[in-house]
């Protein structure tokens, strides 16, 4: 059985593959920083020395957004420097790399969706060191990078989960409308990110390196998100557009931060779900849980 090897498996996306691991042929090996502390060179050569994996699933990575604005080299340092040693130890060992990105490559000045080959202008240090991901991870031939956004999940923290528990405690709740992008739940991306694999290590398709984009489908704002999230779980919280400058933030985010999928749909097969259906049965696991 080929082995596939997650590192940071302990947050969203990672767990997304726990959970859908179960029903895969390969034999996966999950680690986050206390098995393997991707920042260590030393360790990440003696983890693929013993492991040998056919696949390597980078989940790890530093995100978060506003803090990078003050802790530009912890950042980098995991962004940036840590995919240099999983690209190095992957070199070694012919390993395929598959590493994630996001749409903070841009400065969401452009109102159509952003395509793979549009040029990358980030705005903020996490952006910056997404770029600096992407570059690393890119020098090598068998890499594969997907840029995301906007991503939750039923595992960690994230946008859906903060507005379901503000939605509880209050009656109302400003939410910004003047940025716009598309949500993806997690189970979505690690399922595609599976099936990509699986067509790879049954030769079905070829490998093919590069960027590709994956979000789900359709297009909102924050606001819109968070009125469907209010809607879906049935809370009576009434939100509010407003503007990004009255909900300052450390770090610029895009106010067009939607991607062109076609890539990835046509080179893999891949379908792709609309961010509504998708939010409809995320909210349902989470019930099912009692969150
Ligand atoms: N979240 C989003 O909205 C979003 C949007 C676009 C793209 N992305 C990208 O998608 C990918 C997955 O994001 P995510 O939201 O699933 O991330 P996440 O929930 O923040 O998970 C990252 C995991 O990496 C672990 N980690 C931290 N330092 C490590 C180290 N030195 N070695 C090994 N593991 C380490 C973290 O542990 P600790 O929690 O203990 O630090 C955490 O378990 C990332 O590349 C991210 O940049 C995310």
């Amino acid at each position: 059985m080929k082995k596939i090897l997650v590192t940071g498996a302990n947050g969203q996306l990672g767990c997304e593959f726990r959970k859908l691991s179960k029903d895969e042929k390969f034999d996966f090996v999950f680690t986050d920083v206390d098995e393997l502390d991707i920042t260590d060179r030393e360790a990440c050569f003696k983890f693929f020395d013993r492991l040998k994996p056919a696949f390597v699933i980078n989940c790890a990575a530093y995100t978060a957004v506003d803090r990078a604005e003050s802790e530009k080299e912890l950042a980098w340092k995991l962004n940036v420097d840590a995919v240099k040693n999983l690209k190095k130890a992957s070199l070694e060992h012919d390993s395929y790399l598959i590493q994630l990105s996001s749409e903070y490559v841009f400065d969401g000045k452009l109102n159509v969706p952003y395509a793979e080959w549009n040029r990358t202008t980030p705005q903020s240090e996490y952006g910056k060191s997404k770029v600096g991901t992407e570059f690393e991870a890119l020098c090598y031939y068998k890499s594969l990078v997907i840029r995301t956004s906007w991503l939750y999940s039923t595992f960690g923290n994230n946008f859906v989960k903060t507005m379901i528990k503000l939605g509880k405690e209050r009656e109302s709740l400003g939410v910004v409308f003047d940025q716009v992008g598309t949500p993806t739940y997690a189970e979505d991306l690690a399922a595609a990110i599976l099936r990509i694999i699986s067509q790879v290590a049954s030769g079905e398709r070829k490998f093919e390196e590069g960027v590709f984009h994956y979000s789900n489908e359709g297009v909102c704002s924050w606001y819109d998100f968070a009125c469907a999230i209010m809607k879906l779980y049935g809370l009576k919280c009434k939100v509010y557009p407003i503007l990004t400058e009255n909900y300052p933030t450390p770090a610029k985010r895009p106010e067009y931060g939607v991607m062109n999928k076609a890539k990835i749909k046509s080179r893999y097969g891949i379908e792709i779900n609309h961010w509504f259906s998708s939010l409809e049965r995320m909210i349902e696991s989470l019930k099912q849980s009692g969150f």
